[in-house]
């Protein structure tokens, strides 16, 4: 379910645009993606194909039908990464039962802030989800270099327990054997190879959705981090179909 929080008109994005964002995350979350044709060649047997689709609610919480895009007027001109978007009682909307929707949230995020996605834990939490800006949601009327939907499939990858590509720390671990070792994130869209803590000849991968380059610069998830997110998404408590 999408809950868009807007102060402003332009805030309030359309339907059209949250399926746009729908479209762009299955086929990144599918591996249909079109750009995958230009993964280089050292790095193409890599790729993953997690096989997640995600679909609109079609039921709320009550049972009444719903289109799974909820909008909602906000007095709050703007949020940060405190999930007040999560609590209608700061100004948000309250998630539906987290154990039974993914909620996204779209608002308009301060500074710099593209997104942030909450980790998986051992009790599925009434906060877990993703909150993203609404300039760069969707395919259409968003914002480039972030217009491809990916600061989505990047967030809801740290939903799934992905680590960012560098480990957050010089030449840091991300937990994924796959994923060459780098020294920090890249942006916008780096020469190829770009070779960093002894990662040579193909260095970094820094088309990697857990990277910070440009949207139209990042097309895979590769094997490995496939099956860290499928051991979240298919195990409890995120399968609600297996207790234990
Ligand atoms: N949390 C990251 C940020 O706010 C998201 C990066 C997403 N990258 C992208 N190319 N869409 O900077
Ligand atoms: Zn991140
Ligand atoms: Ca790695």
């Amino acid at each position: 379910v999408f809950h868009i929080l807007y102060n402003t008109p332009e805030q309030n994005i359309s339907d059209a645009e949250i399926e746009s964002q729908l479209v762009a995350m299955n086929a990144d979350f599918m591996g249909t993606n079109a750009d995958a044709s230009k993964i280089p060649s050292a790095f193409k047997s890599l790729m993953g194909k997690p096989g997640i689709q995600f679909c609109l609610a079609k039921r709320t919480p009550t049972g009444a039908p719903t289109n799974g895009i909820v909008h909602k007027s906000t007095t709050k001109t703007s949020f940060t990464a405190n999930d007040a978007a999560k609590y209608s009682s700061q100004g948000g909307d309250d998630a539906w039962d987290t154990k039974k929707y993914f909620n996204i949230w779209i608002c308009n995020l301060e500074g710099t802030l593209l997104g942030y996605g909450e980790f998986p834990s051992t009790t599925i939490t009434k906060t877990y989800g993703y909150v993203g800006h609404w300039k760069y949601t969707g395919t259409i009327n968003s914002q480039a270099p972030f217009n491809l939907g990916r600061t989505t499939t990047h967030e809801i990858g740290h939903c799934l327990n992905l680590r960012h590509i560098w480990g957050d720390a010089n030449c840091g671990s991300d937990g994924v054997s796959d994923t060459p070792t780098q020294q920090t994130s890249n942006s916008k869209c780096p020469a190829y190879p770009n070779v960093t803590c002894s990662n040579g000849p193909n260095g970094d991968m820094f088309m990697n959705y857990m990277d910070y380059s440009d949207d139209a610069c990042m097309n895979m998830f590769t094997v490995g981090q496939t099956t860290r997110m499928l051991a979240t998404i298919n195990n409890a408590p995120y399968n609600v179909l297996k207790t234990s």
